[in-house]
């Protein structure tokens, strides 16, 4: 009777125990399986709270074929969404959607915290940068503004810089440097001239510095992808590499700025007596008591913008060049002509239209990301098929599927350096097939008000340093004729990471 009594009392206690525990896997379960408003959009893959997360990883290799999956499937218009690892992304399909997308108003879908979210720059940049980003301002404003005053020291810039990473010889024999990593410093150094000038653009350490920042900030995203967000600061400052960097990039600054102060008390505020660039516009712009900190963290925030979308399509340019021979002395020709015309000035390089169809269509082929618009809603919306889209939902339009689309581009498949050359001579009309002309059928640099503002800039960039190259180079690849494999991650499109450019001294 006793044990009869103690098992009982046993049974009772453990039982008791075990509600609470059962408590919290129920609300487990009904978490992971509850309906979300998201369920209604069809997936690319799975869709369920555990194995979408095996897609997620999926779709870090395979990102690309997954999106020509749902462009397929919704090929008339329609909306999907696909994993990646801390939210979905919808992703619109048709110029109907996309352009519902575009012309939304700023209170319903937002770049810049889309920007936030997927980057993390309240942790990185800090609320004080980035809830008042003159840097930006600049950038879309003064910069472009500015790039005619500033090509002859880019010029000057590109000559230095090849001199550095692609020392010339008298002989006839090739040299070869890793592409991508020569056009990194390469960009760096020229883009840096106008954004810090010289000598700060040609230090190795503030080079390397802004080269590695990006990478840091990728694997923040990926720890913060980890963990819950209130540990994120605590993360951050304890097991990434921003804090130091940021504590670097000050004490390379520092000196610059004191060097401009100094000039500027010289001059009696003179503000024309400083070097016409980037640091000197934001000296003139920023707060009074903007700290050494936060004017570090605009610069990088600058660099973060304008130097791997340049290096990139900068290696992806030289690759294509290289493997299409042809196109070398032709484009060679175009640029002798029109710097015999006008010297190495934004005049020039206007007129470079066979350059810039290649430019175009490389860009057309390897733009920085599969998707384009990426938006985060600000509120609840919903797209003309009816769509429901909640308040914090990721949104992007497709891009790589369209320019590979047969019905937009005819026989996308080919890489032809004069497809936009052509569209110029057949329409008479060459501005509305530049690089820099935007549509829903050509999105590399987005589309609409928030088009990326440093296109002008980059164009301009890329042409100056394609002609100096081609002008004193010849180029040439390990396997003739062969464009090394592009490598994606997610929706990011990036140039092979180690193949070699062969290099000498033009010979014609
Ligand atoms: C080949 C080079 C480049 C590519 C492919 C590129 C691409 C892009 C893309 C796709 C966007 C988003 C547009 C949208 O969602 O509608 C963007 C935005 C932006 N880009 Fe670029 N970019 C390049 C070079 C640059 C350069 C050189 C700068 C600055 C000097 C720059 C500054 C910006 C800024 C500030 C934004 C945000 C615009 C806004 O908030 O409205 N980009 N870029």
């Amino acid at each position: 009777m006793e044990t009869v009594h103690e098992i009982r009392s046993l049974f009772t206690s453990s039982a008791f125990a075990l509600i609470p525990l059962i408590a919290v896997g129920a609300a487990f379960v009904w978490a992971l399986w509850k309906p979300r408003p998201l369920d209604t959009i069809p997936t690319i893959g799975p869709s369920g709270p555990l194995s979408s997360y095996i897609s997620a990883v999926q779709f870090m290799f395979r990102g690309r074929e997954m999106l020509q999956e749902g462009y397929q499937r919704f090929y008339s218009g329609g909306i999907f969404k696909v994993p990646i690892l801390d939210r979905w992304m919808v992703v619109l399909v048709g110029k109907k959607l996309s352009d519902e997308l575009r012309s939304a108003p700023e209170d319903a879908f937002s770049l810049d915290q889309a920007l936030v979210d997927m980057l993390h720059l309240d942790f990185v940049f800090g609320k004080k940068v980035y809830l008042n980003p003159i840097h930006t301002t600049l950038m879309k404003t003064r910069m472009t503004k500015a790039i005619g005053a500033l090509t002859p020291d880019m010029y000057d810039e590109c000559i230095q810089a090849f001199e550095q990473h692609m020392p010339l010889t008298d002989g006839k024999e090739w040299k070869a440097v890793p592409c991508l990593a020569t056009a990194r410093q390469v960009s760096t150094i020229v883009n840096n001239r106008i954004v810090v000038g010289y000598p700060l653009c040609r230090d190795p350490e503030y080079i390397n510095l802004n080269l590695r920042f990006i990478i840091d900030m990728f694997q923040l995203r990926m720890m913060f992808c980890l963990i819950p967000r209130f540990m994120e600061p605590i993360v951050g400052r304890l097991a990434t590499n921003i804090p130091s960097q940021i504590r670097l990039g000050m004490r390379l600054m520092k000196p610059v700025l004191d060097e401009r102060v100094k000039i500027l008390e010289d001059s009696d505020g003179d503000w024309s007596a400083l070097p016409n660039d980037m640091l000197s516009w934001l000296m003139a712009s920023v707060p009074k008591d903007e700290t050494l900190d936060t004017m570090t963290r605009r610069v990088l925030g600058v660099n973060v913008a304008a130097i791997h979308t340049i290096s990139h399509t900068f290696t992806h340019s030289l690759f294509y060049l290289a493997a299409n021979q042809e196109l070398i002395p032709v484009i060679r020709k175009e640029v002798e002509k029109a710097v015999a015309e006008d010297g190495w000035t934004k005049t020039a390089m206007g007129k470079l239209y066979i350059l810039d169809s290649f430019l175009k269509e490389v860009l057309r082929f390897n733009g920085a990301q599969a998707w384009s618009l990426n938006r985060i809603a600000l509120k609840d919306f919903t797209f003309s098929d009816g769509t429901f889209i909640p308040e914090g939902t990721s949104v992007a339009a497709c891009a790589t599927p369209v320019h590979m689309d047969p019905s937009v581009y005819p026989d996308p498949e080919a890489f032809d350096a004069y497809r936009f050359y052509k569209m110029m001579e057949r329409d008479g009309e060459a501005n509305q097939h530049l690089v820099v002309k935007t549509s829903l059928e050509y999105l590399p640099f987005g589309h609409g008000s928030h088009a990326c503002p440093g296109r002008f800039f980059a164009a301009n960039q890329l042409k100056l340093m394609i002609g100096h190259l081609l002008l004193n180079y010849d180029i040439e690849l390990e396997t003739p004729g062969v464009v090394p494999e592009q490598v994606w991650f997610e929706a990011a499109v990036l140039p092979h990471q180690t193949a070699n450019v062969l290099y000498r001294k033009r010979q014609t």
